[in-house]
């Protein structure tokens, strides 16, 4: 298994360029199930996640290939299957987004059930409740979920919890379904506005993505896409976290940093220094940020994407911060390595207490979930001596060429086989 070897404490300077998003090409991609037709996705990012929903296409039918300046290209004129298989879905919970497509397509779809997660328990009760109001028939059975339907209707849909998965699956499904379908308390996550993009672009009438209506006028056909992802907001900001603790200073560039307003936000209440244009971020690393209280929420607040990397700077604050996970409830995974590297954090229930401390101090841990992996990279960068980073192949999952990126700008990190 690879690990990651950190040499702490090194300033980091000049400028990195921001990847294309994972989680918005993830959708972009189930979308291509919706034509007959050929798609070509620029800008995705080569990161595990990417080439197993890549995988799942392929196992359904679809050809998929990626060409050298990152476009895949996603043929699903020969899709001939139907069913998600459980170690697709198990590897990688976004799955469950062909789902929607499967079924307002050829009007049948077999799709395992994800099960738990190290993040929570992540119910898609959201996503089938709107696909049953579209007409669809649904059943769990054997772990899967079972879905068939003549043809999906529109429907007036109000989620009771915004969430960002559940709102791509209706779009989805929506964009082939008979008549016009409404989504009320929608997610408003820039990754919808980028689905909605790519969707419109297929020949589906769609407004107010980005707001908490959504109405998607459901096509009969739709053509293959081309289009652009956007720039990953979250890989964005964890370096603007790392430029806060080391950048001397570090540009953050390819971005839109409205996109990160309630993490810049947050980093100029703890006293660094940013400076942003349109599509850039500039930071300075601050020694000893001021002590904060944070609470995640959808979007636009804090994002829960970012919580852990926030958390490696929190640790060396000059006082005591908080923070209040409420998107997920076991979030938390990276305190115990956190604490392994000298900070001082107290956990109760989905509640945070960190007491900064002066210094952290390298040590071995071990990466638990994709965000979590960030934050320990993030501690392992600033904390002094080595610090060895187990089990990267989470990092993997959502961070292309991290080691790279952050060698390029002066840090002693390398990659090794355990
Ligand atoms: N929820 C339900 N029922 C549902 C769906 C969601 O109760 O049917 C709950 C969840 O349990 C959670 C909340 O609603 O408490 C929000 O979940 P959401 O559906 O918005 O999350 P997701 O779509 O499963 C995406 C990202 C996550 C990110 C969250 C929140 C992708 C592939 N994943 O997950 O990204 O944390 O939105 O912003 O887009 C990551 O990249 O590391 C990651 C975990």
């Amino acid at each position: 298994m690879d690990a990651l070897r950190i040499e702490g404490g090194t300033r980091l300077v000049g400028d990195i360029r921001i990847s294309g998003s994972k989680n918005a090409s993830l959708p972009i991609l189930a979308a291509a199930l919706l034509a007959d037709d050929k798609s070509i996705l620029e800008n995705v990012p080569d990161l595990a996640d990417i080439r197993t929903m890549a995988s799942l296409l392929q196992t359904l039918g679809a050809r998929c290939e990626r060409n050298l300046q990152n476009a895949l290209t996603i043929d699903a004129s020969t899709v001939n299957r139907h069913e998600a298989p459980y170690d697709l879905v198990r590897t990688m919970r976004a799955s469950i987004l062909v789902l929607g497509p499967l079924l307002a397509r050829f009007g049948m779809a077999r799709v395992s059930l994800p099960g738990g997660c190290a993040i929570g328990a992540r119910p898609i009760d959201q996503h089938l409740k709107g696909l049953e109001k579209m007409g669809a028939e649904i059943q769990l059975r054997h772990g899967y979920v079972e879905a068939k339907c003549n043809r999906l209707r529109g429907a007036e849909i109000a989620f009771d919890v915004p969430t960002v998965g559940g709102t791509e699956q209706l779009m989805l499904a929506a964009s082939l379904a008979e008549g016009v379908t409404v989504l009320s308390n929608a997610a408003l996550e820039p990754e919808i506005v980028d689905l909605a993009r790519a969707l419109i672009a297929m020949g589906v009438e769609i407004s107010g993505a980005g707001t908490q209506r959504i109405q998607i006028h459901g096509q009969n056909r739709l053509r293959g896409y081309q289009h652009k992802v956007a720039a990953d907001r979250i890989e964005a900001g964890t370096f603007v976290v790392a430029g806060a603790l080391l950048g001397e200073p570090l540009t953050v560039r390819g971005v839109d940093p409205t996109e990160n307003t309630a993490l810049l936000n947050k980093l100029t209440e703890c006293g660094v220094e940013i400076r942003t244009g349109s599509d850039f971020v500039t930071v300075r690393r601050c020694a000893r940020p001021k002590p904060v209280r944070v609470r995640t929420a959808p979007y636009p607040g804090f994002p829960t994407d970012t919580q852990a990397q926030l958390m490696a700077l929190l640790a060396l604050s000059q006082g005591t911060s908080v923070i209040v996970e409420s998107i997920f409830e076991n979030r938390f995974m990276h305190v115990a390595e956190l604490c392994r590297l000298g900070a001082q954090i107290a956990l109760d229930r989905n509640e945070a207490v960190i007491t900064g401390v002066p210094q952290l101090s390298g040590t071995t841990v071990m990466a638990t979930d994709l965000r979590a992996s960030a934050c320990l990279v993030l501690a392992g960068l600033v904390a002094q001596g080595e610090t060895v980073i187990r089990r990267i192949y989470h990092l993997d999952r959502g961070y292309e060429y991290i080691a790279e990126k952050l060698q390029s700008v002066g840090a002693k990190i390398s990659r090794f086989r355990e």
